[in-house]
């Protein structure tokens, strides 16, 4: 099931998602984090992040027996003449759920709440070669481009990021 994050947070969910991203950032995913991350910093991260969001922001969560197995949440841009873009980030699927259709569902879920929400442009960037990248496009995002080496692997190696975005019709 794909949820609104219940606010205020709960320990607990702070925790889960905390293991989310360490999980993914085991799994090699550029996310901006290094390999080093500690659980504390993690939960310290989602802590500050869900604190100082936008009053617009959202994040989903999707749960299973375990606890949260997936996550992703909508940045609305900051400046005045970009009330109508977001940024969607931290896309992460647990790898005990993925293959399984499960990263596509959020997206499209978050698509929906920011069409819904009145956002009619959204951005994201991932890492190339990824397959984020491959569930993007066939999500039907739009390619901007690449940029070399734009950041670091958590294991420190250099990774080429490609730029997407999604025009939404206006409801
Ligand atoms: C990327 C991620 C969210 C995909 O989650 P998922 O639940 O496995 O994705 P889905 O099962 O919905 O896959 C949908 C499609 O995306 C593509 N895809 C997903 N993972 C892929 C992989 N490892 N290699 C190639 N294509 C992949 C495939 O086209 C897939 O369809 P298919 O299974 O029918 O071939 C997950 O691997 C993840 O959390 N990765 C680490 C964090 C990350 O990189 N997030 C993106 C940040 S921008």
């Amino acid at each position: 099931m794909i949820e609104p994050l219940a606010l205020p947070v709960s320990d607990s969910d702070v925790r889960d998602l905390a293991l989310l991203l360490l999980d993914a950032i085991d799994s090699g995913a550029s996310l901006g984090f290094l390999d080093s991350t500690t659980l504390e910093s993690a939960e310290a991260w989602w802590r500050d992040r869900i604190s100082k969001a936008d009053a617009r922001a959202i994040f989903l969560v999707a749960r299973d027996e375990n606890g949260i197995a997936g996550t992703v949440q909508i940045l609305p841009a900051g400046m005045p003449n970009q009330r109508h873009r977001a940024d969607i980030a931290k896309l992460l699927i647990h790898r005990r759920a993925r293959r399984q259709g499960l990263g596509s569902m959020p997206m499209l879920e978050i698509e929906r709440r920011a069409q819904a929400a009145g956002f009619t442009l959204l951005t994201l960037d991932t890492k190339r070669g990824d397959g984020a990248e491959s569930l993007y496009r066939r999500g039907g995002w739009t390619e901007v481009g690449v940029i070399p080496a734009y950041a670091l692997d958590p294991d420190g190696t250099p990774c080429d990021t490609v730029v997407f975005y999604k025009a939404l019709p206006r409801l």
